[in-house]
């Protein structure tokens, strides 16, 4: 049928592969697990880990760290053979394009614009959190009508309209910079452990887990999607606290299938992708459970900070040189973030205008600069947006619910893709499939329905407007189905790469 014609993965990798245009294929694995831990280290451990424990799960968020993470492997471990089977960019958009057909790889690549555009626009959110934590405590103080969580976060619009202009005039020079912030942010995350293991408590950690109690925060439409089926009274914290705590500190653990978008650029991706997206994970892994386990004995949970809980919980101590250090080394760290996401998007929006998905003009790009200027101004004045005028705590769900729809398509996708082309070379294979990619999607839609409905609520309306545009304009555009060529300039840009690096 035409909504599951599928562009072939010979085509896929031919759409990038004249010499021309072909990518110098320079980054190693440990490349990659650089770059990873860079775009997933950020506003989900610096300041979601707070608020989850004070208002969601107690110190049992190290728990939902673990059920986090549980899902986010199983889906890494689809995403590497994915990544591993189709080495091309646009991450699990174009691995669906090949398996799924394209109604799903549409689906697929509206939901990863939602991750990575609102992702950007939430870390630019925590970004101007800790801006302003780190004025404060050199005695700054912005007018909170204009900082986090003010009427118009200007602070946040400042840093997005910085990186867009960045992003448009092509940031390959960069690598370097990214590696020092990528140093920064493990520096402050590593300090937090080490530092704060001196000021734990283990008063603290009694009850693990707090029992459920009603909250305003579980009420009506705020209150988890399979509370509501369960009939059950609205409460937080408890046993149910720890799956929607999962369900929410998971926004921590985005951005390891950006890796995926590198393909092109990976020197072996067969070997390397699946090494840097796996190596990123456990790192992360590592790392945020120890911050939740030192944090949360450092403070009583319902003290902390929901703001920016890392500083804070040495202030509470009377550490205020350390809470300073830890805000300067979240504001370098947090700029990666946004600025990977950023990226994320524009290309991703890129690949799907090159397959004519999305309008093909969007695409044109810069003469001088030779970076898709169109498609990166939208994206810069729709996160500025965003940031700058969402009440906070409001995206991160949001964010979730479209990256885990994704995740469970990826890992549907796999076991697809097994049975249509077994002939392919995978170098990763996931074990024991079709168990495991079964499992991973099962839990994977487990954490959605412990998202909030109003969550729900808000996705639905983002799937109709997807809909909406693949019906009335994609599916009749489609380069698949118009046979139209491609341009030869979208063609070179989109092997510019997204990652960026030094010069030659
Ligand atoms: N994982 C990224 C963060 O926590 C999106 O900021």
């Amino acid at each position: 049928m035409d909504l599951l014609r599928t562009k072939s993965i010979e085509q896929s990798i031919a759409d990038t592969d004249e010499p021309e245009y072909q990518l110098k294929k320079s980054l190693s694995a440990l490349d990659l697990t650089v770059f990873g831990v860079g775009v997933v280290i950020g506003a989900g451990i610096f300041t979601l880990t707070g608020r989850a424990a004070h208002s969601v799960a107690g110190p049992a968020i190290i728990v939902s760290f673990i059920v986090a993470a549980l899902a986010c492997a199983l889906a890494a471990m689809c995403y590497a053979e994915f990544a591993s089977t189709v080495p091309v960019s646009g991450s699990a958009y174009t691995f669906a394009y090949a398996s799924l057909g394209e109604l799903f790889a549409w689906i697929i690549g509206w939901d990863l614009i939602l991750e990575m555009f609102l992702g950007a626009s939430v870390v630019a959110q925590g970004w101007s959190a800790y801006l302003g934590v780190f004025l404060e405590k050199i005695g700054i103080t912005i007018p909170a009508a204009i900082g986090y969580g003010g009427t118009v976060d200007l602070v946040a619009i400042a840093l997005v309209v910085v990186l867009g202009v960045l992003v448009t005039v092509g940031i390959k020079e960069s690598m370097r910079v990214n590696l020092a912030l990528v140093a920064v942010k493990l520096f402050i995350v590593l300090f937090v452990i080490v530092a704060g293991i001196m000021f734990i408590d283990p008063a603290n950690y009694s009850p693990f887990v707090p029992p459920a109690a009603a909250t305003e925060t579980t009420s009506g439409l705020t209150q988890p999607l399979i509370q509501l089926f369960s009939g059950a009274a609205p409460s937080a914290f408890g046993v149910g606290g720890i799956f929607a705590g999962a369900a929410l500190v998971f926004f921590a653990y985005i951005g390891f299938d950006v890796v995926a978008t590198t393909a092109e650029e990976t020197r072996n991706p067969q070997r390397d992708l699946p090494i840097g997206i796996i190596a990123s994970l456990v790192i992360c892994t590592i790392l945020y459970c120890a911050v939740a386990f030192v944090v949360t004995g450092m403070v009583p949970y319902d003290q902390l900070d929901p703001t920016a809980a890392l500083a804070n919980a040495f202030a509470h101590h009377g550490q205020a040189w350390m809470a300073t250090l830890i805000a300067a080394g979240a504001v370098a760290g947090l700029t990666t973030v946004v600025l990977t996401l950023m990226i994320g998007a524009t290309r991703l929006i890129f690949a799907m205008c090159r397959d004519s998905l999305l309008p093909m003009g969007l695409a044109r790009v810069h003469p001088r600069f030779r970076t898709p200027w169109i498609i990166t101004i939208i994206v810069t004045v729709a996160v500025a947006l965003v940031a700058g005028l969402t009440p906070v705590g409001v995206l991160e769900e949001m964010v979730n619910i479209g990256t885990l729809s994704a995740f469970v398509m990826v890992s549907i996708g796999v076991v697809v893709l097994r049975r249509k082309r077994p002939d392919l070379k995978r170098s990763f294979r996931v074990p024991f499939s079709p168990v495991l990619p079964i499992v991973s999607a099962v839990i994977c839609a487990y954490l959605m329905l412990n998202l909030s409905v109003e969550t729900w609520l808000r996705f639905v309306v983002w799937l109709v407007i997807g809909f909406a545009i693949y019906f009335l304009y994609s599916r009749t555009h489609a380069r698949l189905h118009t046979h139209q060529p491609i341009r030869r300039s979208m063609a070179k840009a989109m092997t510019e790469g997204v990652v960026p690096r030094d010069p030659e």
